[in-house]
């Protein structure tokens, strides 16, 4: 049956790394290798200056039909000064809602042709190759209440911000359960990573991983303190196989991770509703200070379509060969600026996607 995959291009350097996608999307296709068809809409900012909103109903709906979605990035220095709800990062949360996209993975993995540009020593992450699982519609992000406000605080008024950290046993049993199917298809190593000395709702995230296990005897379950783990992530990065975590802590424990391969242009990410509907993009945001400039890595974004063939797709096979033209590219010394080093040829974004497509 023909595959229906939905374009998101967004903002900044977003409809620059999605239109090298798309191209090799359209060589798989016009060469007969995938059945599927493209179409693109608007989200963010580009949302918001074509329809008002950084979410139109139209894509929402077409979000719906699709089989997959490739998203670039949103956002920008333009939006910043809109009311919060029209602002383009509510699109994005608004899609990862609207959607149930519940889990999101990141792997970290290491090019070794680009070893050097990693912030840590080369032998410390040497065949790095980690996956982190991180809940993305639960926790202090969509908890309530949340709000700002005038309360008394020790005899004056003053303004309040707050936040709520709200696990419910289910959101963390159905995250637990992709985790543990990873690690179990990976290493059998699964590393969580919760507060529970100091917060209750660890303390479930931490009964619920234990007992979610119980279903997973090949998997050996361990937890760590998120100070401690990300203390371990740039001391030792290559103890871990397979991390999760919630929300916030998965946020800031997956840029720390991104780091250690080199360039925040290089890493794809993916997530999934409960029937395994995926969105992908890459990690990094619209990169606005180059936007516009032909100088955006788009491998993060042609990484993101390689997983989405092996992920949404059961394509493993020209998922393979996406990752093998990149490491083609890359042995042949092709560099944009963020992964260039000396002796190194470099390319702009376009000449990137063009030299991808050569190999493939
Ligand atoms: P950013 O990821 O856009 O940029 C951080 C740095 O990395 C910049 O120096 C940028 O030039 C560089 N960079 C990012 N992607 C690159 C690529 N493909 N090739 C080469 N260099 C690249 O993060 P920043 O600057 O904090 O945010 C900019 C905007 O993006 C903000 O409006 C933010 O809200 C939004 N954002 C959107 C995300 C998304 O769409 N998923 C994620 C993160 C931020
Ligand atoms: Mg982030």
């Amino acid at each position: 049956m023909t595959k229906k995959i939905l374009l998101l291009p967004g903002d900044g350097v977003g409809p620059e790394i999605v239109k090298q996608a798309e191209n090799v999307l359209r060589y798989l296709i016009d060469s007969g290798q995938l059945d599927a068809t493209l179409e693109t809409a608007l989200i963010g900012g580009a949302g918001y200056d074509a329809a008002g909103v950084p979410l139109p109903e139209e894509t929402i709906t077409q979000a719906q039909r699709a089989d997959a979605i490739l998203l670039g990035a949103i956002g920008g220095p333009k939006y910043d000064t809109l009311a919060r709800d029209l602002r383009p990062e509510r699109g994005l949360l608004g899609i990862r809602n609207a959607l149930g996209l519940f889990a999101n993975l990141r792997p970290a993995i290491l090019f070794p042709q680009l070893a050097a540009a990693s912030s840590l020593k080369p032998e410390l992450v040497a065949g790095l190759d980690l996956m982190i699982v991180r809940e993305l519609t639960g926790g202090i992000y969509f908890g309530q209440p949340r709000g700002i406000e005038t309360r008394e605080v020790s005899g004056s008024n003053e303004k309040v911000g707050y936040n709520t950290m709200v696990y419910s046993e289910s959101e963390i049993a159905r995250i637990m359960k992709v985790a543990f199917d990873i690690a179990e298809k990976r290493d059998g190593r699964l590393c969580s990573v919760d507060k529970a000395n100091v917060l209750e709702v660890s303390e479930l995230w931490r009964e619920g991983a234990e007992a979610v296990g119980q279903s997973y005897p090949n998997v050996a379950l361990s937890h760590l303190y998120v100070d401690n783990a990300a203390m371990q992530l740039v001391r030792a990065p290559k103890q871990f196989d397979v991390m999760v975590t919630s929300n916030l802590f998965g946020d800031i424990l997956s840029d720390c991770a991104a780091m250690l391969t080199g360039s925040i242009g290089m890493l794809p990410s993916a997530s999934f509703d409960e029937q395994g509907k995926g969105l992908y993009e890459p990690v990094h945001g619209s990169a606005p200070d180059i936007a516009g400039q032909d100088k955006a890595n788009p491998l993060a974004t042609i990484l993101s379509v390689e997983m989405l063939l092996r992920y949404t797709l059961n394509e493993a096979t020209l998922a393979d060969q996406i990752n093998q033209a990149v490491n083609q590219v890359l042995d042949q010394g092709y560099r944009t600026a963020d992964i260039m080093s000396d002796g190194m040829t470099l390319v702009g974004c376009e000449a990137m996607g063009e030299q991808v497509l050569a190999a493939l």
